[in-house]
């Protein structure tokens, strides 16, 4: 059994600091094996120009690395956020995933860009990275908001071995929650939508996050669900070793059963 934390949080647009000390007081109280932040949880998200991200951004030893690999060390736990990413001179909209035993991030770039985004980050160019902790005996696999209205990217992780998928996000329709837990059935995997709450208004336009993070078991039944607003840690124990058995009865198996040879573009097997 592992313990799953998801920490629904609002930023402050552009206060890195007072976000980085908000995340940190959050962190304090939960105790967890895998904890799950919001998409750009150290900076905010709505920035419609580069120059004004640029300065907020990182790379993987930057100011927020620092706290969040250091925690991660010190809680025993996988720690799995959103953060404005900077590399040479281009700007990704990413994941960082620190680990117990430390060392560098694994990161993850942004691959579907959502609205404004595109004015602003490159697309992402990593795919979409599974890793497995053996202590923990869970296989975990990452994939960024706007990604969920895409199959392909659950479908990708989960035929890579991913026994949970983490999705933070900053989420401003409800239509995903029709949404993920389809793709928790589809694929038989657990998934962990990690959301942010409040509003961020830019040149005259208002975008409102709409909070409700959420965990998934494979069967698609909500294990933690948040409500529209404000700030929470939701903790739930699940085993992630169901999510390995694909057959839902004597004669199927959602993974044996596919046919991929009709589905034309769609080549992994
Ligand atoms: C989103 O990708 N932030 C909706």
């Amino acid at each position: 059994m592992i313990r799953v934390a998801l920490i629904q949080y609002t930023p402050i647009h552009g206060s890195k600091g007072v976000n980085l000390r908000a995340i940190s007081d959050l962190l304090e109280e939960t105790v967890a094996d895998l904890i799950v932040l919001p998409e750009l949880c150290t900076t905010g998200y709505f920035f419609t120009s580069g120059d004004e991200l640029a300065p907020l951004a990182e790379g993987t030893h930057g100011e927020a690395s620092r706290l969040l690999g250091d925690a991660a060390v010190s809680k025993r736990a996988i720690i799995v956020a959103g953060i404005a990413e900077v590399a040479g001179d281009l700007l990704y909209n990413s994941v960082f995933v620190f680990r117990p035993e430390g060392g560098e991030p694994l990161v993850y770039r942004k691959s579907h860009l959502f609205y404004k985004e595109s004015m602003v980050f490159e697309q992402g160019d990593t795919g979409f990275p599974v890793f497995t902790d053996r202590r923990l005996d869970v296989t975990i696999g990452i994939m960024l908001c706007y990604d969920w209205r895409f199959p392909e990217a659950a479908r990708c992780l989960a035929l890579d071995g991913a026994d949970i998928i983490v999705c933070p996000s900053n989420l401003v329709t409800d239509a995903w929650m029709k949404v993920m837990p389809a793709r928790a059935i589809e694929n038989k995997v657990f998934v962990a939508v990690a959301n942010r709450a409040g509003s961020e208004t830019k040149e005259g336009e208002t975008l409102e996050f709409r909070g409700r993070s959420a965990l998934y078991d494979p069967r698609g039944e909500p294990l933690l669900q948040a409500d529209a607003t404000g700030d929470r840690v939701l903790v739930a124990e699940i085993d992630p070793s169901i999510s390995r058995d694909k057959r839902f009865n004597d004669r199927n198996d959602i993974f044996l059963d596919r046919r991929p040879d009709l589905y034309g573009r769609i080549t992994r097997t």
